[in-house]
């Protein structure tokens, strides 16, 4: 096995840069490495927000097409134009609630658009393609860590269409040789969330004083990543990864929910001046709810890379952005939002 060739100028294409790890990574790898192109295609879904990358628009080593990741022809003509050394992608249905009502979009971008990414990249010779997974595949553990071997054991639509793609990355890799990558990543959190998701939701809820929906008895564990910690791991897999091999990605930072809602909870009380812990609202549970994920990252870890961010440091980082970037939530939780939240969660 070889290790992935890297210079200093690179074309990556990245699928699903408009949404919230998509963009963060954009705008660290472009920070970090001047020099690439980075080819964002993005289908903007709901989850889309070309906002998420407005002060970069403007950089010449920047592209942004509007495309779905399972319409090939399109997907021939832009890896035609810009020939890309790397793909990433990104792209996904990645909300298992919304997996839970309606699964099929979860099936058609998350399998559909990940074969014909596949398919396009194996016909162009693309030097190395980047599957970015979750530990969700795993499915839940009760004690210890899932490591890279572990068996998948996925138990939401949402998961079970993400190890249906890592499936096929696999087979690609073992097929045809392919260059390919997967890497599995805890829960991220920070800049540019959609609000759909645990940690902005109880920010933003709090803030406007609403009730923050906790499932079943808030007891259910999650390993948090400050998403500027998964996008460091991401660039270091691709310059440094070996092709056919997984990485898990976690930061060990493992928490309850209802001690990161309690968290959050204080510090926007004490921001605010009002107490807002009261605003806990346990609801019904997630059918097939996972109770607790944990990975062993030591494969990552061996090659240099750790996590920058404690996670009390990383949720009060988060909590600031919420607070200043105000209009780009106000956005999106009129529209389309507000109807999922409803059918969700009633009218508010
Ligand atoms: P997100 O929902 O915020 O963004 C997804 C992006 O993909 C959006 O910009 C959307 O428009 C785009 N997209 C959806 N369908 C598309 C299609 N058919 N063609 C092109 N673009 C399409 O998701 P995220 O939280 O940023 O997650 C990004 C990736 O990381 C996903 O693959 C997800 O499974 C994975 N992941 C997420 C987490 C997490 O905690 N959020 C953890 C581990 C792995
Ligand atoms: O683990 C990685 C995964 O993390 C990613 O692959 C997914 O794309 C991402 O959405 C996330 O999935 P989770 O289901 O873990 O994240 P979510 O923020 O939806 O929920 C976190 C926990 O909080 C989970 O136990 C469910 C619970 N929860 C969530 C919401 C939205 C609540 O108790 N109340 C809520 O309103």
């Amino acid at each position: 096995m070889t290790q992935t060739a890297h210079s200093a100028k690179q074309t990556v294409l990245v699928t699903g840069g408009a949404g919230f790890i998509g963009s963060n990574f954009i705008r660290y790898f472009l920070r970090r490495n001047p020099l690439s192109i980075v080819i964002n295609v993005d289908k903007l879904t709901y989850a889309g927000n070309p906002e998420n990358l407005k002060d970069i628009e403007e950089n010449e080593n920047y592209h942004f097409f509007r495309a779905d990741i399972c319409d090939k022809a399109v997907l021939r003509g832009i890896f035609d134009k810009y020939m890309p050394d790397v793909v990433i992608n990104f792209a996904a249905e990645s909300h298992v609630d919304r997996s839970i009502i309606e699964p099929e979009e979860f099936l058609k971008t998350n399998i559909y658009g990940t074969y014909s990414l596949l398919e396009i990249a194996r016909e162009k010779g693309i030097g190395l393609f980047l599957q970015v997974s979750t530990d969700e595949v795993y499915g839940s553990i009760e004690s210890g860590s899932f490591r890279e071997d572990s068996p998948l054991s996925p138990n939401s639509p949402y998961a079970a269409s993400k190890a249906g793609a890592d499936m096929l990355v696999r087979a690609y890799n073992k097929t045809y040789g392919f260059p390919a990558i997967i890497t599995r990543c805890a829960n991220n959190y920070g800049p540019y969330q959609f609000p759909e998701k645990l940690i902005p939701l109880v920010i933003i809820n709090a803030l406007n004083g609403k009730l923050v929906p906790i499932y079943g008895d808030g007891k259910n564990r999650r390993d948090w990543i400050y998403v500027a910690d998964h996008c460091s791991a991401i660039e270091l897999i691709f310059k440094k990864g070996v092709p056919g091999e997984i990485y898990n990605i976690d930061s060990g930072e493992e928490r309850e929910n209802i001690e990161v809602v309690k968290m959050i909870l204080k510090e926007v009380s004490e921001r605010i001046g009002k107490d807002v812990i009261s605003l806990i609202n346990f609801v019904k549970d997630r059918p097939g709810h996972d109770r607790r994920y944990s990975m062993d990252s030591s494969k990552l870890r061996a090659m240099g890379w750790s996590p920058s961010y404690f996670f009390e440091y990383g949720i009060r980082q988060t909590i600031d952005w919420y607070m200043e970037n105000r209009q780009w939530w106000q956005r999106i939780i009129s529209g389309e939002y507000m109807q999922y939240y409803e059918r969700q969660y009633g009218a508010r």
